[in-house]
């Protein structure tokens, strides 16, 4: 359970590149879980705000823009309105979706700069880097490539290798070429001069706060420690013309950029700062949520950021002097992907063509749809599998079977018999008494999930709980009673109509859409919380609603997904998007 020093929460989900698409791995490692959370302090009425926005510079970016011919701001502008619209339609409620090619975000990330300059922490190196004479240009990153010279592997990136995962000086690389578009000469080492953070200054301090939280998920905590046992100072500056500029006054800083691994994280500062801004009209808004002790700052990110939020963003925290070191960095592994021909998991990757952008996800199913299976096969300690028959019998059997349906038949018994009121109980027996009972029991159960970043097991819960009330409902069997006792039948839909409401309220973190729906059949109002907090509208979820109550007409809640249909659509994705 969260400790009670903290009286607000600020959420933040990696910052998506705004060079691609994002898809189904990226929101069942980073965005959902946030979300889902998010959403369920907001319902508990505790104050919390979830930033998040698209990283915009990096060598990436300016490679996909030469490409095709564009600029790097078309790049960044066609994704970053892509992917925000893919989120909001995913229901990803982000209080703000900022970009870091803000101007903001150049004064923000100048300031971390210039403090940790000022203070030391930063130091310059002339360094040799490959040049092209060709493009008269030095080739940062991904500019270059070449053959490892451990494995041999050709097409190596300058200073490691995907392949055998080495790392090295990029003098080392073997037979260099620039990896431009029209331009593939062999380039020169050229004299740059370059800034570096050191690190190795952070390191006591950095191993003092991880070793204050044991709790952390094991593959987040092996990573991290074992970073912080081998630190090294690292360039934080790139020969390139795409990013913010180095605020120092010498000529050898100018034409170059702060590298995007720096700014990128402090896009969390500069959204915050953003929102401030726009919603409370006051630019110091932000700093209670970066600098007061009672705020609970969380990451959500994907395995191969956890160097950046577990190791080198808190150390530029800890240089600006005032800010807070992250409470929890909760990482997820990967999702991978089925074949369905050969039925074996593959990494989803674009080359494979497997994988599955969120935008066209959206255009054939329902966010809830996605946001079940995302959520109950989500990649929290181990890699996971999406698997396009799973997906539709695990949403059809659990969201749909168990608890759609159970709300589905207690609703039209209900409005059907008793004219649309939840009927009056009469002598509740034990039966009746252990069902009402397993609601706040269930409820709880689903919250120590929840506050403990286990989603797939509080979502477990939540079906759980449609499970036990689909026992009871079979048990009782309004449908025979109701040909001999109403009283009895009037008795069981009450119970029934209790479980319905506190599915209503304990669904809404999951699937909202279907929480929305289900709280205007029940004539109720969800919490909506906030940045500023509000009532505790998850324990309503507990109480009763009272006999008489009126309900509006029931409707489906999750349609069921048709075989055939997801054959076509498992095929569709094959010729739109693979190879
Ligand atoms: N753009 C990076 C990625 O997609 C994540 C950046 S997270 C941030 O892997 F913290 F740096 F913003
Ligand atoms: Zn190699």
């Amino acid at each position: 359970m969260s400790s009670s020093k903290f009286t607000r929460t600020l959420v933040t989900s990696a910052l998506p590149y705004a060079n691609g698409h994002i898809h189904l791995g990226h929101i069942a490692g980073a965005y959902l879980p946030a979300d889902i959370y998010t959403r369920y302090k907001r319902q508990r009425g505790e104050a919390v705000l979830y930033v998040g926005g698209s990283d915009e510079y990096g060598v990436p970016i300016t490679l996909s823009a030469l490409k095709e011919g564009i600029s790097p701001q078309d790049v960044i502008d066609r994704y970053h309105t892509a992917n925000k619209a893919a989120f909001e339609t995913l229901g990803i409620s982000y209080d703000i979706y900022g970009r870091t090619s803000w101007d903001l975000h150049a004064d923000t990330t100048q300031k971390f700069f210039t403090k940790l300059y000022d203070d030391g922490d930063i130091h310059q190196e002339d360094m040799e880097l490959w040049y092209s004479e060709a493009s008269d240009r030095f080739l940062p990153d991904r500019y270059v490539t070449g053959t490892c010279p451990k494995c041999e592997k050709e097409g190596a990136n300058a200073d490691e290798c995907e392949k055998c995962g080495a790392q090295y000086s990029p003098h080392d690389l073997v037979s260099p070429k620039a990896a431009i578009p029209g331009d593939d000469s062999s380039p020169i080492l050229k004299k740059s001069r370059h800034w570096f953070l050191d690190l190795p200054k952070f390191q006591a301090n950095l191993k003092t706060w991880l070793d204050t939280h044991p709790e952390w998920r094991a593959n987040v905590k092996g990573i991290a420690y074992s970073w912080v046992d081998d630190l090294r100072s690292r360039c934080i500056t790139r020969d390139t013309d795409w990013g913010v500029p180095i605020p120092l006054d010498t000529p050898e800083a100018a034409g170059k950029k702060i590298y995007v691994w720096f700014d990128a994280p402090i896009g969390y500062v500069t959204n915050t700062r953003q929102w401030g801004i726009d919603v409370k009209g006051d630019d110091t808004a932000w700093e209670s949520w970066w600098k007061e002790e009672d705020t609970r700052l969380l990451h959500f990110i994907g395995k191969d950021n956890v160097p950046f939020h577990a190791v080198i963003f808190p150390a530029m925290l800890q240089g600006q002097g005032d800010f807070i070191a992250a409470d929890t960095v909760v990482g997820n592994e990967y999702l991978n992907v089925v074949n369905r021909k050969t039925g074996k998991a593959e990494k989803a990757s674009k080359s494979k063509g497997n994988m599955i952008t969120v935008q066209w996800a959206l255009e054939h199913f329902a966010p809830d749809v996605l946001r079940y299976y995302l959520c109950a096969n989500a990649p929290e300690s181990k890699d996971a599998d999406f698997d396009w028959d799973e997906f539709m019998l695990r949403y059809n059997g659990e969201l749909c079977d168990v608890v759609g349906n159970f709300a589905h038949r207690s609703l039209t018994m209900t409005v059907k018999n008793f004219d649309g009121q939840v009927p009056e109980p009469i002598n509740l027996d034990e039966e009746d008494k252990a069902m009402l009972a397993a609601i706040p029991a269930g409820l709880d159960a689903i919250a120590e999930s929840l506050e403990d970043f286990r989603f797939r097991q509080a979502l477990e819960r939540f079906i759980d709980l449609g499970r036990k009330a689909n026992v009871y409902f079979d048990s009782r069997a309004p449908w025979v009673t109701r040909k001999t006792d109403m009283e009895r039948t009037g008795t069981t839909l009450y119970v029934c109509c209790q479980v319905v409401h506190a599915l209503c309220h304990a669904m809404a973190p999951f699937m909202p859409d279907g929480a929305n729906k289900l709280a205007g059949i029940l004539n109720v109002t969800l919490a909506q919380g906030g940045p500023d907090g509000g009532e505790d509208g998850w324990n309503v979820g507990k109480e009763l609603l009272p006999a008489g109550a009126t309900l509006n007409k029931p409707q489906v809640l999750f349609p069921k997904i048709d075989k055939d249909e997801l054959a076509r659509l498992a095929e569709l994705h094959k010729e739109e998007e693979g190879q």
